[in-house]
């Protein structure tokens, strides 16, 4: 072997052990990208399972669009960097509880347009870091606990819209101090007590409402009402103007 040669495959080894992303030189995922040293991006591969070798380090997790039915109880145990995790549009149709409780970083997490039936109490338990949770577009989520979301301290923005809920007891959102915006459109309600408190805490919330909702309606009065996506009859007593809502609110709130 030429001396030149053998210094050509020096300098490559080199080249590679540098480009290497994450501590020990960790790889991408066959069928993944891996954007930068903290990101892998396994999104749309048509994934029916976790994929192997997820470097230890990720802190950005990409795994929508995807068939993935699961994800390990210890799983955030193991990946306890990460920051951001994308599942959505994928066919998780529960969480375990626990799963997220060691997860002390991250902030961002979308579990929408998946088969959620059911948010339990203790689902995100001690996720202080979180700070948007989208858990919209999951048709079959049709409960949730009052305190689903106990523990996340630093939640803003939480996403329940186009679910299956036909009653939230206000306690799963009153109890979360950090709270900013909060979709809840295009759920079944139903309006008893329990929607009548809850209606009564959106209206004095309404600055939580998301703005885009608000907008074409201001001046009108409640936009909770619309927000939410209430069916035309049944009017709770909380708001008297209710039962006057024009029927052309439901263009506000499509089903799909
Ligand atoms: C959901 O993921 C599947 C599989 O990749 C894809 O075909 C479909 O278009 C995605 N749906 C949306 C709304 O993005
Ligand atoms: C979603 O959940 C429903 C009801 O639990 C079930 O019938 C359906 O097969 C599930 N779909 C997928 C893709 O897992």
């Amino acid at each position: 072997m030429s001396p030149c040669v053998c210094w050509l495959q020096l300098t490559l080894a080199l080249l590679l052990t540098l480009a290497a992303p994450g501590r020990g030189g960790g790889n991408c995922p066959a069928t993944c990208l891996c954007p930068d040293p903290h990101t892998v991006d396994c999104s749309a591969r048509g994934l029916t399972r976790l994929p192997e070798g997820i470097p230890l380090d990720v802190r950005r997790l990409l795994l929508s669009d995807n068939w993935i039915p699961r994800i390990p109880a210890d799983f955030l145990v193991l990946y306890s960097d990460l920051v951001y995790l994308d599942l959505r549009n994928n066919t998780l149709s529960r969480v375990e509880a626990g799963t997220l409780s060691t997860a002390s970083r991250l902030v961002f997490l979308d579990l929408g347009s998946n088969n959620l039936t059911e948010i339990a109490q203790g689902t995100f338990g001690e996720s202080r870091s979180l700070i948007k949770l989208r858990l919209g577009n999951n048709p079959y989520l049709s409960a949730v606990d009052e305190d689903a979301f106990l523990g996340l301290t630093s939640l803003r923005e939480l996403e329940l819209e186009r679910n299956a809920l036909s009653t939230l007891h206000v306690g799963a959102l009153s109890q979360l101090p950090s709270l900013r915006l909060v979709r809840l459109e295009g759920n079944p309600w139903v309006c008893n007590c329990n929607f009548a408190s809850l209606f009564a805490w959106l209206m004095d919330n309404r600055q939580k409402l998301p703005n885009d909702i608000k907008q074409p309606i201001r001046g009108q009065g409640t936009p909770a009402r619309l927000l939410i996506g209430l069916p035309s009859s049944g009017a709770p007593d909380v708001d008297s103007e209710w039962a006057a809502a024009p029927p052309h609110r439901r263009h506000l709130t499509p089903k799909d």
